[in-house]
């Protein structure tokens, strides 16, 4: 067993510098190697925190970020792990407090930085400490909508960052003094990359329109709802901009249909069960288009938390599932029907012209109460995004103006 402590008399200095691809994201180091070891499969790193952290000696190797493992161009792996024996084993450690060197027996040499090895240590507390539960919320959430100034957003690069943030963390957010030229949406999400376009365009107007092949272009109710649930990827950010909100009724309305997904978990696992497993067909059709999709009203990830929810009623088809699960499958669809109405989960309020709705259409339901069309003009304008996007866009902006 080859040991390494760094305060240890065996602590061995990096003979040589071998040189590594750095990250494009840096790894800042906020917790010291301590001492390092080789338990079986496993070299084990301890922390100056006490935190101890296992790496199989195959996860370390398939990381090597060495200039041979990593094409330092692109920063992409060009090594593969059925390249060397599934026995190859470390022959000697090296620690210091900031790297972890570990010299392979075939002679092969990969320098770790402290930084990245903690970043995806896989002990259990770290994976618990990565693991970002969204904080689900209910009506009280209406007097703290997060709110940003469309000034703040567009003029720096903080600004911006706490409001993506926030549209990550809560899932809905509410913009005021945006301009209320047509078009203006689009300026807005083009913060943040480039949109979605769908079959209603990249940028869509939500007015009453005389052969309106949507629900939404009426000035009828629309009950909650997200997006698209007829694609197999719903986008997953939403933007409404209201240019003019003249005629009476029309508020919109929000809940969190993560916060209902989990009322019923605790109210009725079985229904919960019915609405995670069983597919329903959500179709888009109009004259030109016929999109169709199959999915649970409820998404779950690979660890069974609520990752989406999927609702149209008016997008809906008929239900197709054997006759046994027919009557369990209308009580489960009932009772989640009628949670997204609950007032304990409503959160309702006007937005008026140069103010903008952005949320996570994979998470929040929205609806608009009916509006009486001849009491004034209404006219908003919409886009999307995937969740992607927005990850992506604010991992770059955390590597250049530090995390929110
Ligand atoms: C939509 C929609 C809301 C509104 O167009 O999908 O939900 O307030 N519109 O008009
Ligand atoms: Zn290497
Ligand atoms: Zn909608």
């Amino acid at each position: 067993m080859t040991i390494a402590t760094a305060a240890a008399a065996t602590f061995a200095a990096p003979t040589e510098e071998v040189a590594a691809v750095a990250d494009w994201r840096p790894f800042v180091t906020r917790h010291h190697l301590v001492a390092a070891s080789r338990t079986g499969d496993d070299v084990l790193v301890r922390w100056s925190d006490g935190r101890e952290s296992p790496y199989d000696a195959l996860w370390l190797r398939d990381n090597c970020p060495c200039t041979v493992c990593v094409n330092p161009v692109t920063r992409e792996q060009v090594f593969e792990i059925t390249a060397v024996p599934e026995d190859l084993a470390p022959a000697r450690l090296e620690v210091t407090p900031e790297r972890l060197i570990v010299r392979w027996a075939d002679g092969h040499v990969s320098p770790f930085e402290a930084g990245f090895l903690r970043v995806h240590a896989y002990d259990d507390v770290s994976r618990a400490e990565r693991r970002r539960v969204k904080r689900p919320w209910r009506a009280e959430r209406l007097a703290a909508i997060p709110t940003f100034a469309y000034t703040e957003v567009t003029g720096s690069d903080r600004g911006l960052l706490a409001w993506l943030a926030a549209l990550a963390a809560e899932g809905l957010t509410k913009m005021v003094g945006v301009p209320t030229e047509p078009g203006t949406v689009g300026r807005v999400a083009n913060l943040v990359s480039f949109m979605r376009e769908t079959n209603f365009g990249i940028i869509f107007d939500v007015m009453t329109k005389p052969e309106a092949d949507s629900n939404a272009y009426t000035s009828l109710q629309l009950p909650f709802h997200t997006d698209l649930p007829t694609r197999e990827l719903q986008p997953g950010v939403q933007f409404l901009h209201c240019l003019v909100n003249d005629a009476s009724g029309g508020e919109s309305q929000f809940v969190d249909g993560f916060a209902v997904a989990e009322a019923l978990r605790d109210e009725d696992p079985a229904l919960f069960e019915i609405l995670s497993t069983t597919p329903v067909e959500f179709r888009n059709k109009a004259r030109r288009s016929d999109y169709r999709c199959r999915a649970p009203v409820i998404g779950l990830d690979t660890e069974g938390a609520v990752s989406e929810v999927r609702v149209a009623n008016f997008l809906r088809a008929p239900v197709d599932l054997a006759p046994a699960a027919m009557r369990p499958f209308y009580r489960a669809y009932r009772r989640f029907s009628q949670l997204t109405t609950d007032p304990r989960f409503l959160v309702e309020t006007r937005l008026d012209a140069g103010e903008m709705w952005t949320f996570d259409n994979r998470r929040v339901l929205h609806a608009r109460a009916e509006f009486d069309p001849t009491s004034g003009h209404r006219h908003f304008q919409g886009c999307y995004l995937d969740r992607d996007e927005l990850s992506s866009r604010i991992r770059v902006l955390e590597r250049e103006v530090g995390a929110a």
